[in-house]
């Protein structure tokens, strides 16, 4: 069977949740930061799951209005600083994927603290795409090993300079739409994809059980027969 080694996340649908119910749309937001955590500690008590990655921040996402874009940095800032010690109680390494440079003096200080923190904890490993595009990735490692002026720049090598250099096992994404926005394209080269209809802040961890059950059924071939 299957082992859910890697799982990716497109956290989708914050906006929407909110306004069925009426509200702002950084209160979907909020609503859906609880998620993040609550499937974070779920990940880390299953010894199946060594990794996994949540799109936060996307390189296309300042495109949104300067309020929303200002409210994501303060409740990531916020989120980081208060969960912390939830890092360290469940023994998770955050490593932080993306171009953070983008980002304010203090938050990417925050970043790295967390990052700091929790390089000791060897249970599951969280990294946070942050003002992350896979074409941004992609981008940069090729500008890295140019840099270095390598001949053949061969898969592995690119790999190695990617911000993750995992492949992706499972890939879900909540919210309804079927694309992979600029998320890990790399990486998810085989991946198994999920699309659902829940909204990010009512995804559970009974829905994330029932998909990894689902997963685990399926054959997977990477390009070989069976
Ligand atoms: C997509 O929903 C979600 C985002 C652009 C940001 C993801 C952020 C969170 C889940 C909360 C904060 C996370 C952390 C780690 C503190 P959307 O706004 O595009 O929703 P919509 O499609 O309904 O408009």
């Amino acid at each position: 069977m299957n082992r859910a080694k890697h799982i990716a996340i497109i956290m989708d649908g914050n906006g929407r949740w909110a306004e069925l119910q009426d509200k702002k749309r950084v209160k979907g937001h909020e609503a859906g930061a609880k998620v993040v955590k609550e499937i974070t500690t779920y990940c880390s008590n299953n010894d199946e799951i060594e990794r996994l990655t949540l799109y936060a921040f996307s390189t296309e996402n300042w495109k949104r209005p300067r309020l929303e874009v200002e409210f994501l940095m303060k409740l990531l800032d916020n989120y980081l600083k208060k969960e912390l010690p939830v890092y360290l109680q469940n023994n998770v390494r955050f490593e932080p994927i993306g171009d953070i440079r983008a980002f304010s003096k203090s938050l990417q200080k925050t970043i790295k603290m967390v990052e700091e923190k929790t390089a000791h904890c060897d249970g599951l490993v969280q990294s946070l795409a942050l003002n992350y595009g896979s074409q941004d990735e992609i981008i940069r490692a090729v500008n890295t090993l140019k840099s270095a002026e390598t001949e053949n720049i061969t898969l592995e090598m690119l790999n190695n300079a990617l911000d993750c250099k995992h492949d992706v096992d499972l890939l879900i994404r909540t919210g309804g739409d079927k694309r992979l926005s600029n998320f890990l394209l790399w990486q998810a080269a085989y991946a198994e994809l999920f699309f659902i209809d829940t909204l990010w802040p009512d995804f559970t961890t009974k829905e994330l059980e029932k998909i990894i059950k689902k997963f685990k059924k399926i054959e997977r071939r990477f390009g070989g027969l069976k």
